[in-house]
């Protein structure tokens, strides 16, 4: 496939967004479902900080499992990630994106790699094209990280990734252990499910012609155990499957927005659901946000754990051939989770 333009640059030329021009990016489709903005402050809170006290422990850990079994997604409060950390990733992801093209495109996506400046998941020329340019990096553990990929510009955002990437991963830990607090199994059985880390930095320009046309990020549901979203410059625009609609996700500036991916459907044998979503643009405001994929051990196995009582629905799959084809599927809902389910007899 031919390489991507870059939408920044496009969004942001002289003169008016032709109907050519943004073609590849119009979405006849899209408003297939209703949007229920009123239902926006319902997404679950979940407070670590209760979580690890033991007086209100129990009640927060009710609250956890509610969260992934009937929404999919929380926003967590009280997470301990230091200030300075947060501030710091943002403020250089924001310095990242309003570098000039040409200094961007030194970290550009190679031909078939995840990773560096671009748009993944392109696998034809006529596929649609998402309203954003997108940066990947893998970033734990750290033998994983390939150093060519990571910016020296910003001069101080290589720092702040790595511990911004070190403090989530710690985070990450610790909500594991509560998840599988929840889910009365051992640790052990989930603790190797978040031993690798993806970051991607998610840049979505404004659509002053037609944003109501176009989207930011396709319906798809996460290749992760766990994903954990930072929303940058709390600009709204993802918005969550419920109940046949989307709702909106209010951004807050005091929380990390935690949601429940395929790798741990397939474990809690589809009792936690990983959920469709999507990102909408504002015909005005830019919008950035970075996305944490909590990943397995690429070489082990994922299966159902809670199915020794009732009916297994899923396959047992090596983790690699689950990310081959989540990653030879088009981001499209929950197709490649699909391809996980055992068929009805
Ligand atoms: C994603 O699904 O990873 C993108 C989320 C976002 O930008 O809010
Ligand atoms: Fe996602």
């Amino acid at each position: 496939t031919l390489p991507v333009s870059n939408v920044q640059a496009l969004a942001s030329s002289a003169g008016k967004l032709t109907a050519d021009k943004i073609k590849r990016y119009i979405r006849p489709d899209i408003d297939a479902y209703e949007v229920l903005s009123e239902h926006s402050g319902e997404v679950p809170v979940i407070d670590l900080g209760k979580l690890l006290k033991p007086e209100s422990a129990e009640t927060e850990a009710a609250k956890l499992r509610f969260a992934c079994e009937d929404w999919g997604f929380f926003q967590l409060v009280n997470h301990g990630i230091p200030e300075g950390v947060i501030a710091n990733i943002k403020s250089d992801i924001q310095k990242f994106f309003q570098l000039p093209l040409d200094v961007k495109n030194a970290y550009a996506q190679r031909v078939g790699d995840l990773q560096g400046y671009g748009q993944a998941f392109i696998l034809s020329d006529e596929q649609k094209l998402d309203w954003a340019d997108m940066f990947g990096l893998f970033s734990q553990p750290p033998q994983a990280r390939d150093m060519s990929y990571w910016p020296s510009q910003p001069p101080t955002f290589r720092n702040s990734i790595e511990e911004y990437s070190s403090e989530l991963t710690k985070l990450a830990r610790s909500v594991v252990t509560f998840i599988a607090k929840t889910l009365d199994v051992d640790l052990e059985l989930v603790a190797d499910k978040h031993v690798g880390q993806f970051l991607r930095m998610n840049y979505y320009p404004p659509c002053t012609s037609t944003p109501e046309k176009v989207i930011g990020f396709s319906p798809h549901s996460d290749g992760s155990f766990l994903t954990i979203l930072l929303e940058i410059n709390s600009v709204q625009g993802l918005q969550i499957r419920r109940g046949g609609a989307w709702i909106p996700v209010k951004p807050r500036a005091d929380a990390l927005l935690v949601n429940v991916g395929d790798f741990l459907e397939i474990m809690t044998n589809g009792k936690y659901k990983s959920i469709e979503h999507r990102v909408t643009i504002n015909a005005h405001k830019e919008r950035l946000s970075i996305s944490a994929f909590q990943l397995p051990k690429y070489d082990g196995i994922v299966s159902p754990i809670l199915g020794r009582t009732e009916e297994v629905l899923y396959k047992t799959m090596r983790v690699e051939e689950y990310a081959k084809l989540y990653m030879s599927n088009k981001r499209d809902g929950k197709r490649t989770l699909d391809h996980a389910k055992l068929s009805p007899i």
